[in-house]
């Protein structure tokens, strides 16, 4: 089996993580970009690391508020693209333990999300506006771009730079237990691939944690026949979900997670209050499944240490609609079917879910699986379902190919997402079900 499958299935199992986002540009409250945005300089971020006391943080109360979302793992972003560190590293000052926080709080996070049975996963900015041997005059997205006084690069040592980071990044997979994934962030126009030494790095990783799982913002091209080894494990589109499923340049399927902010901010922004809903999450989980892909989703903390209330109550609908349907994401795919009109399809083996978005009119109406279905139940109750042709259906009932199942009651039960689970007779009689890869 192709060694990325090997690696990623687990994770691609999951289907759901938590993202989090949490740094000093908490305190500002504009966003993780705000440095960058802002023009604002080393000394003057400098007031925001000596406040730094974030003293509701409880991850043990992040950690179940996972859990009860369903979320299964968690990446969360040790280093963002500032510099600053959560994690105690002993290559730099530029840490929480030296700020009012005085803690380690990757230590803290890890030892709490462990706890509660989720994967661990380290996000870790490949970027470094704080570090002084890091491109800045004429890099395109540092704060001190075109800056005067960061013209002269004498004794700058990127080198050096590369050096700081792959002890980082060795620091994270030596100090704290079992890392299930490493997410990198981000390669851009020349900063990529061997400019961070790429190989290297993998190489150091692989030694450390064979298993871990790598996304592929180091840079190659994970689309190729034959990536480069550095290219990652699975493909990470950010706000956005595939028209389709990802394949390579092959049509081999790609493992892929597509990254979303619950608003319209990674990390914590005080005046954005737009918010997704519920629904939009929970349909956003089964149409990445549907194509074979997992839902990374994001919480920003806010300088206290507290995850917005707006977040925590999407999170808990959402794990609230799980803990009734997860039948119908955990450990499910893509389906034969095309997509039905009235919703999407995921399937595991003999068990193909109808989620139910539109109501409609009448019976719904299930192209291609005329004989097919074995048992049908509403998923969130067990409820059963009758797979028959009703009076006002039967001129519709082409031969050979569709099946109808009454739903009583004129909205769906669950306007999230209502579950039908269809066991469709095995695979041994050649009829739609077993593995999809
Ligand atoms: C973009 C943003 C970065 C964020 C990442 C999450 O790269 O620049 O701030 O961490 O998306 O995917």
């Amino acid at each position: 089996m192709n060694p990325r499958f090997e690696r990623t299935a687990t994770l691609m199992e999951d289907r759901f993580g938590l993202f989090i986002h949490w740094g000093l540009y908490a305190i500002p409250a504009r966003g993780e970009w705000v440095r960058s945005q802002e023009r604002i300089s080393n000394e003057q971020y400098q007031t925001y690391f000596e406040e730094f006391n974030p003293s509701l943080y409880d991850p043990r109360s992040w950690a179940k508020a996972a859990k009860a979302a369903g979320q299964k793992y968690v990446v969360i972003t040790t280093k963002h693209h500032d510099g600053f560190c959560l994690f105690d590293s002993k290559l730099t000052d530029y840490k929480a333990v030296n700020t009012p926080a005085d803690r380690d709080l990757i230590r803290e996070f890890v030892d709490a999300f462990r706890e509660e049975g989720i994967a661990i996963g380290f996000y870790y900015s490949l970027i470094d506006w704080y570090h002084a041997d890091y491109p800045a005059y004429n890099d395109r997205i540092h704060p001190m771009r075109g800056a005067e006084s960061f013209k002269d690069t004498t004794g700058k040592d990127f080198n050096r730079y590369l050096d700081y980071m792959h002890g980082q990044v060795k620091e994270l997979l030596t100090n704290y237990g079992k890392i299930d994934i490493m997410w990198f962030d981000f390669s851009y126009d020349d900063m990529t691939g061997e400019v961070w030494r790429a190989t290297e790095l993998i190489e150091m990783i692989r030694s450390l944690q064979p298993d871990i799982v790598i996304d592929n913002r180091l840079g190659g091209n994970i689309m190729a026949a034959e990536p480069e080894v550095y290219a990652g494990d699975f493909y990470s589109p950010e706000q956005i979900i595939p028209p389709r499923g990802i394949v390579n340049e092959l049509g081999e399927p790609v493992p892929w997670e597509a990254c979303i902010t619950l608003n319209g901010n990674w990390g914590y922004h005080a005046a954005d209050s737009a918010y997704k809903s519920p629904r939009q999450v929970v349909r956003a989980l089964v149409e990445c499944v549907s194509k074979n892909g997992n839902l990374l989703l994001n919480v920003g903390p806010d300088a206290r240490g507290d995850i917005p209330k707006e977040s925590l109550y999407i999170l808990s609908a959402v794990g609230e609609w799980l803990r009734r349907n997860g039948e119908s994401i955990y450990g499910c795919g893509i389906a034969e079917l095309d997509k039905p009109e009235w919703g999407r399809y995921t399937q595991k083996g003999n068990k193909l879910y109808a989620h139910v978005f539109d109501r409609g009119i009448g019976p719904i109406y299930f192209q291609g699986l005329k004989g097919r279905i074995k048992r049908a139940r509403l998923l969130a109750d067990g409820s059963e379902l009758k797979v028959e042709t009703p009076w006002m259906a039967e001129q519709y009932s082409d031969t050979g190919s569709g099946a109808f199942i009454h739903l009583a009651g004129g909205d769906l039960p669950d306007e999230l997402d209502t579950v039908i689970e269809l066991e469709l007779y095995s695979s041994e009689t050649g009829e739609l079900g077993g593995e999809k890869a």
